[in-house]
């Protein structure tokens, strides 16, 4: 369901509201200009150091390279926890964790989040980003920083029904554009981008511990 920018000076309060009771209703939600403005700053910050330290390290960036390229070509870099620039992101999908822990009880433990840039090209093919029993993300989010967008520049990311190859939306990698929805259950795609594309994509996970495994990983 995409909800219009009627929120734009929404307190954190309805904006968590209005969160919840889009996944609660459909299990995803489209909240353009969704992003608060000292969000966009922080992770506009991020992205820039990263691209300065990219064209530092020269071309290619191994770790952060993904394996398959067949299924995707985005470059990525993972927000650290500790890292005091992203402090503002950590606290507010901290905050969002809670509440949304409080109104749904989904049970989300921890965060993890990464920063892509797509270039020219660069794509993401159809994909779940946890498969059922097997992953313990539960929710995605995934938010933009491109300041300007045009339908001609391609890079929609594509939302289908679950189990079905029907399209749900097409989102426009616009600047603060807040999309999320259940990692489990809905596939989705990153159209071929003809510009540099920014985005920042992270899931919420349950804790998947047991008397064998520690997970997270300490
Ligand atoms: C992902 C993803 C979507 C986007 O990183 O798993 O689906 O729009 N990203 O960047
Ligand atoms: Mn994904």
């Amino acid at each position: 369901m995409v909800l219009e920018a009627l929120h734009a000076q929404a307190d954190e309060e309805s904006l968590f509201a209005l969160i919840a009771e889009g996944l609660e209703q459909w299990g995803y939600i489209v909240l353009p200009k969704g992003l608060p403005r000292h969000l966009i700053d922080c992770l506009q910050t991020l992205h820039q150091r990263e691209r300065e330290r990219f064209y530092a390290a020269g071309v290619g960036r191994g770790s952060g390279q993904s394996q398959n390229q067949m299924l995707r070509r985005d470059k990525i870099s993972w927000i650290e926890e500790t890292d005091t620039f992203a402090e503002p992101w950590i606290a507010w999908t901290t905050s969002l964790q809670r509440y949304l822990n409080r109104s749904l009880y989904l049970g989300l433990f921890s965060f993890e989040s990464h920063l892509a840039v797509y270039e020219p090209g660069d794509f993401y093919k159809t994909h779940l980003d946890a498969f059922r029993g097997q992953s313990n993300r539960r929710l995605s989010l995934v938010t933009y920083l491109n300041d300007e967008w045009s339908e001609e520049q391609g890079g929609e990311l594509v939302i289908y029904r679950p189990g079905a190859d029907e399209c749900l939306t097409k989102v426009k990698p616009e600047l603060g554009t807040l999309v999320l929805f259940l990692s489990e259950e809905f596939p989705h795609e990153v159209l071929p981008a003809k510009s540099q594309r920014l985005s920042v994509a992270g899931w919420f996970r349950i804790n998947g511990s047991s008397t064998t495994l520690v997970d997270p990983p300490s």
